[in-house]
């Protein structure tokens, strides 16, 4: 099959392009080239952002398969109905499961959830991508499969829901025994997914004409609190046991609406999922990476490198702003309550 992902190189997408080829498919990847060239895959360079110049970069060549992990907005999806109409037997959208209903009314989340976020416009545009390509389908029999994915790292990542761009930032505290925040009381269930295991699913789908028209998630089973998760990265990090300070969602976000979308649109809900639907679809998919053993191997990726332990030091001094303000706030009320 000849197959195009446009990306191929990042997060989600570069263990796609690693199984891709793995299983012997014909894969071209376009992105902008930042990161090198990846062997065995052929490499068309351009921005999608600037519509002529890909247009121009993709000639008139048909696909089995066009895989798009950097749709965003309708506008993005739009082009890209124009730039594969009949000129695709599949087009994967890379939506998010951010989009599914917050908060939740009913456990688990299945692709059935209604898609509803008043928290997060990532999530509703995401949704109204969902919807304008449900639309070619309907009209024109535009391909569609879509694909939720929830949060899903790789190595180049550290996971926690209070952390930096530069994602080291917290395995750093946690080395030198500072107090790292934790939404919430730490005890809401959660669902991290490593991007081997997502691939997986994903190049499952790859030609299935079946999954047309069909929405998926595909996500690890394993089901942790993030209390469970910071413990795991403390042990990865080889750090002394964390200093976890659970401040309500509401309270970190007054103080950093910078979390506000991220928190309320996502990770201050329990996400528990039902991967019934992929099985079906990709009898073969099982995630079988536990997070500790993922997490592992990131913070082992930023050892080896010195320039990747980057911190943020402008983060540091915010978060050690705000626990001061909320421990001073703590003793303060037990003051006034006498304790
Ligand atoms: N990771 C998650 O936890 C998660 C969760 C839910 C949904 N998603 C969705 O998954 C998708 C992929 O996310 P990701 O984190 O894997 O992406 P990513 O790391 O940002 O990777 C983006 C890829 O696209 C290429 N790219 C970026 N901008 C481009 C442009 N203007 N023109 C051409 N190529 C471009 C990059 O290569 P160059 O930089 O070389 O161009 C890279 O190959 C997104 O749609 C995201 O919303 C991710």
């Amino acid at each position: 099959m000849k197959i195009l992902f446009i990306g191929g190189t990042g997060t989600i997408s570069a263990a796609c392009t690693q199984l891709a080829l793995a299983r012997g498919f014909e894969l071209t990847l376009l992105n902008r080239g930042r990161q090198p060239a990846w062997p065995g895959a052929r490499q068309i360079t351009a921005d999608i952002a600037n519509p002529a110049a890909t247009a121009a970069a993709l000639g008139s060549e048909h696909w089995d398969v066009v895989v798009d992990y950097i749709a965003f907005t309708p506008a993005d999806v739009e082009q890209r109905i124009n730039l594969f109409r009949g000129r695709t037997a599949q087009f994967i959208f890379i939506s998010s499961a951010s989009a599914y209903q917050k908060p939740p009314a009913h456990f688990p989340i299945t692709e059935s959830t209604p898609l509803v976020n008043p928290f997060w416009d990532y999530s509703r545009n995401k949704i109204a991508c969902e919807e304008r390509l449900l639309r070619a389908l309907q009209e024109e029999n535009f391909p569609v499969t879509i694909i939720r994915p929830s949060w899903t790292y790789d190595e180049r990542r550290i996971t926690v829901p209070v952390n930096s761009k530069k994602s080291f930032t917290v395995v750093d505290r946690l080395r030198r025994g500072q107090s790292v925040i934790v939404p919430g009381d730490g005890n809401s269930l959660w669902t991290m997914t490593h991007n081997t295991d997502f691939a997986k699913g994903l190049v499952g789908l790859l030609g299935h004409q079946g999954a047309i028209g069909h929405a998926f998630h595909i996500t690890s089973d394993e089901v942790l609190t993030w209390n469970q998760i910071y413990e795991s990265v403390a042990v990865a990090a080889g750090a002394p046991k964390p200093r976890l300070v659970h401040i309500a969602s509401d309270f970190i976000t007054a103080c950093l609406p910078e979390f506000a979308g991220g928190l309320h649109g996502d990770k201050a809900h329990t996400a528990v999922f039902d991967n019934s639907k992929i099985k079906r679809f990709v009898p073969d998919f099982v995630a079988t990476t536990r997070f500790r053993d993922g997490i592992a191997r990131s913070v082992k990726w930023f050892e080896t490198d010195p320039s990747r332990q980057e911190i943020d030091a402008e983060a540091n001094a915010s978060w050690d702003r705000l626990i001061a303000e909320y421990e001073r706030g703590l003793e303060k009320a037990l003051q006034e309550f006498g304790r």
